[in-house]
């Protein structure tokens, strides 16, 4: 077994505790005393899962510590349960991928863990062959996600810059009570299927105050999420915040209690995004608020489209089970980059009801956006008429 040397000098962790005003009876492990190799192009991995293997099994509350440099590191797991009420994680580093990580679904994963922060540093996926090799056509790997996140807990994540990621930069599963703040996640508007954030099955989910900018949907919301409320977030260039794609299979769990505040779109495909398959389903989406949202040249500001059904596989010819109700706009402004402004393209079978729009100004080409509605039922608010003349059939006995 490799030498352990743990950072117990008196000098040392004074200032560390200075930069990082933690606990005073914090214990600190340094991946360099584990033998982690900074800024030569030498493996790093066995090094971080050392460390946090100590950090995770201490009584005391623990800081995993990756000081400044760049580590090269492959697809690694840090695996709960912890011993401690809290881990911390203090990147102020970078750390780089392998290419080899595309054979995993995951490069970075945090999993079965209650109590974790993660604070600063940049991960590098270093994406660009991958997606070269997507869009060449020609047999690829899976492709990973960067930082992941499988029952985690009483989370914070704050100051993650994320580059380039072979596929989405963050992934959320099963977790619960997590705070996203202050991250940076940038891919080229051309790569191929880098969301920002997924999320499925996870509860009590906040992402405040980031950036994202990426080639696919900026947030994913999947099936089983609820209560997850996004504030202060820019997003674009790419494919918008995006409930869905739901309904690919007949029982999902539903979606519920999402909340978008004060978010811009800039540049991007769509802006508010709902997408379901026309397929049979028991799934929903309910209670849904988008306030205060800014579009600059979105091409799709506001869409619900439950006609999603890429390549007509199989699918164009059903309509969709999955109920949407109760989704409110509220104060969303500034220009769409087509005529059409405003898609509500609802099942026939099962239309959406309790939409709700007040102060929604859409303007293309400096005059009022149009807008289209198949089988949704709701109300508008009289000030924004203007803008709101329906080029849709409004068959099916609703529309407004
Ligand atoms: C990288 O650095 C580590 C120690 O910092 C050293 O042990 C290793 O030999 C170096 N590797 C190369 C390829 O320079
Ligand atoms: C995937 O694994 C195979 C076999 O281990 C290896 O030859 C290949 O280089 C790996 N591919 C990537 C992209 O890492
Ligand atoms: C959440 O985690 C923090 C440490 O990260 C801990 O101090 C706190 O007690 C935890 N709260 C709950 C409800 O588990
Ligand atoms: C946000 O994160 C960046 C690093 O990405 C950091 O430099 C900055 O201080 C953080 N801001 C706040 C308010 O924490
Ligand atoms: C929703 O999540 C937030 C953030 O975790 C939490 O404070 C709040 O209590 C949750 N609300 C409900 C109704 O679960
Ligand atoms: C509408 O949203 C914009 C952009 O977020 C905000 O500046 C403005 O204060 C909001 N208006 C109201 C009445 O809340
Ligand atoms: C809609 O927005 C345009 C452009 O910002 C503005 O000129 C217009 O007065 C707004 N209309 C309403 C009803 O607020």
């Amino acid at each position: 077994m490799a030498k352990i040397f743990i950072l117990f000098s008196v000098k040392l962790v004074a200032v560390f505790l200075t930069i990082f005003p933690l606990s005073a009876n914090a214990v600190i492990y340094n991946i360099l005393n584990f033998g982690a190799n900074p800024d030569n192009g030498t493996d790093s991995t066995e090094a971080f899962l050392q460390a946090w293997s100590l950090a995770c099994s201490s009584i005391a509350p623990a800081i995993m510590w990756i000081p400044s440099g760049t580590y090269l590191v492959n697809t690694i797991a840090f695996s709960g349960p912890c011993e401690s009420a809290g881990v911390t994680v203090q990147i102020d580093g970078k750390i780089q991928a392998h290419q080899e990580i595309g054979n995993h679904s995951n490069w970075v994963l945090f999993e079965d863990i209650n109590g974790l922060t993660i604070n600063g540093g940049i991960l590098d996926a270093r994406g660009s062959q991958f997606w070269d090799c997507k869009r060449s056509g020609a047999y690829c790997p899976q492709g990973a996600t960067s930082l992941s996140f499988n029952d985690v807990e009483n989370g914070t994540v704050s100051g993650i810059v994320s580059v380039d990621s072979q596929r989405a930069h963050m992934a959320i599963n099963d977790c619960k009570s997590l705070l996203i703040t202050n991250v940076t996640l940038i891919a080229p508007r051309q790569s191929p299927n880098t969301d920002g954030i997924d999320i499925q099955s996870s509860t009590g989910i906040e992402i405040i105050d980031s950036s994202i900018r990426t080639g696919d949907d900026c947030i994913a919301i999947g099936p089983g999420t609820n209560n997850l409320s996004v504030q202060g977030v820019a997003c674009g260039p790419g494919h918008g915040i995006s409930i869905g794609s739901l309904a690919r299979s007949p029982d999902e769990a539903g979606v519920e209690g999402i909340t978008v505040t004060d978010v811009t779109f800039t540049g991007s495909e769509n802006g508010l995004r709902i997408k379901t398959w026309p397929k049979p389903s028991d799934g929903f989406v309910k209670n849904v608020l988008y306030q205060n949202i800014v579009m600059n040249n979105v091409r799709n500001p506001v869409i619900i489209d439950q006609n999603y059904c890429p390549g007509s596989k199989g699918c164009s010819d059903q309509s969709s089970g999955l109920k949407i109700s109760g989704v409110t706009y509220l104060n969303v402004s500034g220009t769409s980059a087509t005529p059409i402004a405003v898609t509500f393209d609802c099942s026939a079978t099962t239309p959406c009801d309790g939409i709700k729009l007040e102060n929604v100004n859409l303007t293309y080409l400096e005059q009022p956006a149009k807008s289209f509605c198949f089988s949704a039922l709701g109300t508008s608010s009289a000030g924004q008429l203007g803008t709101w003349s329906s080029v849709g059939q409004s068959s099916a006995g609703s529309c407004f």
